[in-house]
């Protein structure tokens, strides 16, 4: 079975390719590529791109010319649930794009190619992946959740998370690329999963400590042990 990785930035990637055998990298469509063994899986690893454009072409290029079977997103996102910490994480049970509104020809947030506003995980690759993200956090003061995690094109400032919050009460996390893997791994019938670790509440300064001193940890460190499941299914 071969597993696609998308990672959103260079610190998140480059600690997952620490565990890869034998990383060949091929350079597509301005994307690199890397091919290797990890945990005995084979697996397809690249940078996502930020933005839900830059990550659905990302997800069809590892969907057609890869061939993955299953695709993991990993990275951070900023609060929306003020129950959430900084280190936390969450694993996608479903994924929403909060600036998709075609309406009145399709109901706000609406898919039109799927008729849904909550686009599903895929549930068995996700309760890998919470598994995964519960072992990472064992013992450290992180808490792992499950919920509805957002995605659009900007980078939200506290007001904006706020004016999220009451528009979408019961969404957990905000990120910039979520919706549109599910989305695209939805149309191809491709499992998806994602996981974001919290790094702000829509401070740039949280943001990018967070990126420096923890996401790569995070990606490494979640990844392993859920490429060691896949390889065990
Ligand atoms: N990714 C991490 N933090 C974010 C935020 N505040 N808004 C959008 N995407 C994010």
């Amino acid at each position: 079975m071969r597993v696609g990785i998308l990672a959103p930035m260079p610190q998140e990637l480059d600690a997952v390719l620490a565990d890869f055998d034998a990383d060949r990298a091929e350079l597509v469509a301005g994307r690199l590529f890397h091919r290797g063994e990890a945990e005995s899986v084979e697996a397809v690893a690249v940078i996502s791109g930020i933005g839900k454009t830059s990550v659905a072409a990302t997800t069809t290029l590892l969907i057609e010319r890869y061939g993955v079977e299953r695709i993991v997103l990993i990275g951070v996102a900023g609060a929306v649930s003020r129950e959430l910490a900084l280190g936390d994480i969450v694993v996608a049970t479903a994924a929403l794009h909060h600036d998709l509104d075609a309406s009145p020809v399709f109901p706000r947030y609406c898919v039109p190619s799927l008729g849904v506003e909550r686009v599903p995980c895929d549930t068995a690759l996700s309760a890998l992946a919470l598994a995964a993200a519960q072992e990472f956090a064992d013992g450290s003061s992180a808490r792992v959740w499950r919920g509805l995690v957002v995605s659009g094109d900007r980078f939200l400032e506290p007001a904006e998370i706020a004016e999220l919050r009451e528009r979408l009460p019961d969404a957990l996390a905000v990120e910039m690329e979520g919706a549109a893997v599910a989305q695209v791994c939805a149309e191809a019938g491709v499992p998806c999963a994602i996981v974001r670790s919290i790094s702000d509440d829509g401070s740039i300064s949280a943001f990018a400590r967070f990126l420096e001193r923890d996401a790569g940890r995070h990606a490494e460190g979640i990844i392993a042990p859920l490429l060691r499941a896949c390889g065990r299914k």
